[in-house]
């Protein structure tokens, strides 16, 4: 079973995108979106797509803005999650505190004023590696903390701009992992010396951006915290990038 397919990361990922907030870092998927509309001032906002967009947050909050969002993830559990929430308007899930406790809560759209975003919105199970020519012509992609999980990074950000408009907009979201559990070694984008000098994952995705997009504005630090159980929480620092196509 994909690590993204269990009653834990379904809880966790639930809890990421429609519960508290923990030491004062607010709700990621959303601020990943408010920069995103900031980033589409004056530009086109009729479509856009978000890949591993895993339980929908950010999809649904794109909603707010653009009048098509697509949310698009390899996990069926999530994609399912994101789809109840959409047509019932909530979903229950377990929040974990300790060993088997915890409690049953319920995210519900109306709790972030989502309903009218969510019928703006559809999700699908696809591979964002693999993208069929029906997701094509998007003003905005945005994916978030995706490029950690592909086993090929390269391939996937050699291709993604046939699925943008001509000038449309590309936003990376990432903490630049590297865990060879996803992308083995001979992948990495960067993070290692290169003829003796530093490499970075930045400087990775400059050189393969570099045919078809140039830098929108200076890369941000997006902090998150996801929380595993009532003692444990992964606090990381995510590195936001936007990309204009060119060709
Ligand atoms: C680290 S999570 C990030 C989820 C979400 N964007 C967020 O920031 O909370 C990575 C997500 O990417 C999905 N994923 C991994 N590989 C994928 C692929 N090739 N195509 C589409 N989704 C993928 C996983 O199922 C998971 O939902």
């Amino acid at each position: 079973m994909s690590h993204y397919e269990s009653d834990e990361l379904l809880g966790q990922y639930m809890a990421f995108h429609y519960g508290e907030s923990y030491f004062g870092v607010g709700n990621y998927p959303s601020r990943c979106a408010g920069v995103c509309q900031e980033l589409m001032a004056g530009r086109d906002k009729q479509s856009a797509l978000d890949l591993g967009c895993a339980v929908g947050r950010s999809t649904l909050e794109l909603g707010r803005v653009f009048e098509r969002v697509v949310g698009l993830d390899l996990s069926n559990r999530f994609i399912e999650a994101a789809n109840t929430l959409k047509t019932d308007g909530e979903l229950a899930y377990f929040l974990r505190d300790e060993g088997e406790l915890g409690a049953t809560v319920t995210a519900s759209l109306a709790d972030s004023n989502l309903e009218k975003a969510a019928a703006r919105v559809t999700f699908a199970v696809a591979d964002a590696c693999n993208l069929g020519s029906e997701y094509s012509g998007f003003n905005l992609i945005f994916a978030g903390n995706l490029i950690d999980r592909l086993r090929d990074p390269r391939a996937f950000l050699a291709s993604v701009h046939r699925h943008l408009a001509d000038d449309g907009v590309l936003v990376l979201s990432t903490p630049y992992t590297l865990m060879d559990e996803f992308t083995p070694r001979s992948q990495w984008l960067g993070g290692y010396l290169r003829n003796g000098v530093p490499f970075t994952v930045l400087d990775g995705l400059k050189e393969v951006l570099a045919p078809h997009f140039e830098l929108l504005r200076e890369p941000e630090d997006l902090p998150f915290v996801i929380r595993e159980t009532k003692r444990k929480y992964q606090h990381t620092v995510a590195e936001l990038t936007a990309w204009r196509r060119t060709a």
